[in-house]
């Protein structure tokens, strides 16, 4: 894992959108893995502002809420569409985003894992994390092998999220989201994480024990993971001297 630590979130989305802007430059026809929550929109600006060609881009959303329609305000459909999608030149045809709609949940999600396969695996994939660690929405006690499937919100994530829907009570308790071993095949994973409430999930992923207690902590066991930090963030690991120095020693071939 590579943990890079900038002075607050507003420097890190900047070098974060350069190492997307560099893949969509490099490769024309790139897969991203979206994310969404209020994590990556500072992120979204970033690329929409840098005009980018996203024709030949396709994209997989991690997760959507299961019984919300596509139009709903809180839907995940709803906002990749209004921070990033119709900002941007991308091919509807290249958007996929889990349907919480779905009549048959297994069946779709075999087709979702289906798609990503077919359009050659996900080459970069943003993540946030939850204040208890999960990615996408693979709750604590997750399988870290898990693929996309249905999952039950925790208390604690309805609590999180209820800022969204003006109540917890409005929050859904089901999800879809890919699972730990789907985003664990992306070729780079790239998490991004805020403020002081995340420093505690933060240092168990990238300190703390391989654990499904924590989802976060099985991109350990990935070999390329990039994680952006503000100070907030980054205030209960142990090892943050170490992590600089690794930063402003990177010879220029690896800097972002
Ligand atoms: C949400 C999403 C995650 C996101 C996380 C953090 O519920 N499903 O993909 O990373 O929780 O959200 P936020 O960025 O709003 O703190």
């Amino acid at each position: 894992m590579e943990i890079i630590i900038q002075p607050d979130a507003a420097a890190a989305n900047a070098l974060a959108a350069r190492l997307f802007a560099k893949l969509i430059r490099k490769k024309e026809k790139c897969v991203l893995g979206m994310a969404t929550g209020s994590t990556p929109l500072a992120l979204y600006r970033e690329l929409i502002a840098m005009d980018l060609d996203w024709r030949k881009v396709t994209t997989f959303n991690l997760d959507e809420y299961v019984g919300l329609a596509p139009e709903h305000l809180q839907s995940y459909h709803r906002f990749m569409w209004e921070n990033l999608f119709r900002r941007v030149n991308i091919a509807k045809k290249n958007i996929h985003i889990p349907d919480g709609l779905a009549k048959g949940i297994p069946v779709f999600c075999a087709k979702y894992e289906k798609q990503i396969r077919a359009a050659g695996g996900i080459d970069l994939q943003l993540l946030g994390i939850g204040t208890d660690g999960h990615i996408g929405f693979n709750e604590p006690t997750s399988s870290l092998t898990s693929r996309t499937r249905i999952k039950t919100l925790t208390p604690q994530t309805r609590k999180d999220n209820a800022r969204f829907f003006g109540s917890e009570d409005a929050v859904p308790h089901h999800v879809i989201t890919m699972g730990i071993g789907t985003i664990m095949e992306a070729r780079h994973c790239v998490l991004l994480a805020f403020g002081k409430n995340k420093a505690r999930a933060i240092a168990e992923a990238v300190e703390g024990p391989i654990t499904a207690m924590n989802p976060a902590s099985a991109l350990q066991m990935h070999s390329k993971v990039t994680v952006f930090l503000d100070e907030a963030a980054a205030s209960k690991l142990k090892l943050t001297a170490y992590y600089r120095w690794v930063y402003d020693s990177k010879p220029d071939w690896q800097k972002i």
